[in-house]
């Protein structure tokens, strides 16, 4: 039986430590012959951990039950539009006033194309386009490294490349790399830099097209006027805006990216209708987790009444910093695992202005602008293009400074947030304003964290309570995979958690 379930992909191997086995997805027919039928089953989490698990399962025919804390399903995907409304742990009251058709995902926005996130949303017909992540005409602006207005992108790599090119040449030709490179791979990696870094004969970098215009090329007798104002390599370095570049190499970040059409939130909104309205209980916050042994029972209070539901099993996909604040009889493992992870705080606020400025003056759409000040990463909208209004992200920060605006009401985190986009794009940030609505996670209620920092990364050995079942009760969620805060993590960690119990049933 367990040879037969290993060859299904239903059991583990031991290759499967190193390699994640692919994802057989449970049927039905998965029952026939065995004398078995599906089991019913508690979610802890309305997440998409805990709405992939019910999901999931219920391809088995699974009887499965979502409890959810919050009045929608989701958990961190969320997306604001007009009308929506939160309150924050501090008491803020906010309502989105946003015109019809804008949005701002509050939480996950961008997909990588490698991630299973892209495989759900063919699955559940939810159709997706271009998240624009990096954008050489978008802006860098380092205020601390005295710049007084921002810089393109395309320019600052211009520079940058073309300066270090210029160095690693002259230096390569002097006989620095002597020992490390033959003569004929000297001259290989010279003629790379030459064209990488855009060196003219004597490998210098004389700036050039890449750099940009003042004035752009056009017709017959307008060659365009070059962007003037060459820096030299030391205020190159000096301006700092080499640190931006790393970031459009990291696996989880490079172009192309996507986006689901309409908001973030149209992942979770499909997994809802798949799993059944009727199957979610919103508004249902969990009290207490009680393994029997032969079973499970979670008490949760919805509309200030106290309810029980009976379960075979449970999978918790709440986020760890909440579970560990629920009563259980899961063992001191389980509870000190919970409390080695920690919560940790990002916070955005969407801007609505009446017009799209920044596609009119600057001729920028889509992409990061990337600063120094407390913002961090100003975020142009990926959608809307040419329309009449558009909304951008003010600040997505994290740690300190999220926790810093979070702290103010939130008409003064639009003051901050707006004063320092006005010394990138001028007065416009200001007068073109015409609403904000502003989140963060860690002051978020039934959440409290953005995502999570687990020391030692998920496999550590004090995790293994978290990795293994505990009696009748397994646990999913992003923060027990290798790609914390993304949706990714919490689809994979729900399928693992949904193949276990499945293996559980078909064995018991
Ligand atoms: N996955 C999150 C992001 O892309 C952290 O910003």
């Amino acid at each position: 039986m367990f040879a037969t379930m290993g060859a299904l992909g239903l059991a583990p191997t031991a290759q499967a430590a190193q390699h994640e086995e692919p994802f057989r997805a449970l049927r039905a027919s998965d029952f026939t012959l065995t004398g078995r039928s599906a089991a019913k089953v508690v979610v802890l989490g309305g997440g998409i951990a805990g709405l992939t698990t019910a999901y999931e399962l219920g391809k088995a025919g699974y009887d499965c039950m979502v409890l959810e804390a919050r009045d929608r399903t989701g958990g961190r995907n969320f997306t604001v539009r007009g009308g929506d409304s939160t309150t924050d742990l501090y008491g803020n009251r906010q309502t989105a006033r946003f015109a019809e058709g804008h949005y701002m995902n509050a939480g996950p926005a961008r997909i990588p194309q490698w991630m299973v996130t892209l495989d759900y949303c063919r699955e559940l017909g939810v159709p997706v386009e271009v998240f624009t992540n990096v954008n050489a005409d978008a802006y860098l602006f380092n205020e601390s490294a005295g710049m007084t207005k921002p810089v393109r992108y395309r320019t600052a790599k211009a520079d940058v490349y073309g300066y270090v090119s210029e160095l690693l040449a002259k230096a390569t030709n002097k006989g620095a790399l002597d020992k490390e490179l033959t003569a004929d791979d000297q001259e290989r990696l010279v003629d790379f830099l030459q064209d990488w870094g855009a060196l003219g004969d004597k490998l210098t970098y004389e700036g050039g097209e890449r750099r940009g215009y003042s004035a752009v090329p056009a017709a017959a007798g307008t060659p365009g006027v070059l962007l003037g104002d060459l820096p030299t390599a030391s205020q190159v370095f000096a301006s700092g805006v080499g640190r931006y570049f790393s970031f459009e190499f990291g696996f989880d970040q490079a172009m192309l990216m996507f986006q689901p059409v309409g908001g973030m939130d149209q992942i979770p909104r499909a997994l809802t209708r798949a799993v059944g309205a009727h199957r979610i209980r919103t508004g249902a916050a969990v009290g207490k987790i009680t393994d029997k042994g032969s079973g499970v029972t979670v008490t949760y209070t919805q509309g200030g009444r106290t309810k029980v539901v009976e379960a075979d099993y449970c999978v918790a996909a709440m986020p760890p910093n909440i579970l560990a604040k629920i009563p259980h009889n899961l063992g001191s493992g389980v509870q000190s695992a919970l409390e080695a992870i920690t919560p940790s705080s990002a916070a955005k606020i969407g801007l609505e202005y009446r017009s799209r400025w920044w596609e009119l003056d600057h001729n920028i759409y889509g992409g990061i602008t990337e600063t120094d000040q407390d913002v961090v990463h100003i975020w142009h909208p990926s959608y809307g293009f040419h329309g009449e209004r558009g909304i951008m992200i003010g600040y997505y920060n994290y740690g300190d400074d999220a926790d810093s605006y979070a702290k103010l009401a939130p008409k003064e985190r639009e003051k901050r947030a707006v004063a320092a986009g006005v010394k990138i794009y001028g007065e416009k940030y200001r007068t073109e304003l015409v609403s904000s609505f502003s989140h963060h996670w860690r002051q978020t209620p039934h959440l409290e964290a953005a995502w999570h920092d687990t020391p030692g990364g998920p496999d550590a050995p004090r995790y293994k309570p978290l990795n293994e079942p505990s009696g009748r009760v397994h646990f999913a969620g992003d923060w027990l995979s290798y790609t914390d805060a993304w949706q990714h993590g919490a689809f994979t960690s729900a399928r693992k958690a949904v193949t276990a119990v499945h293996t559980r049933v078909l064995s018991d």
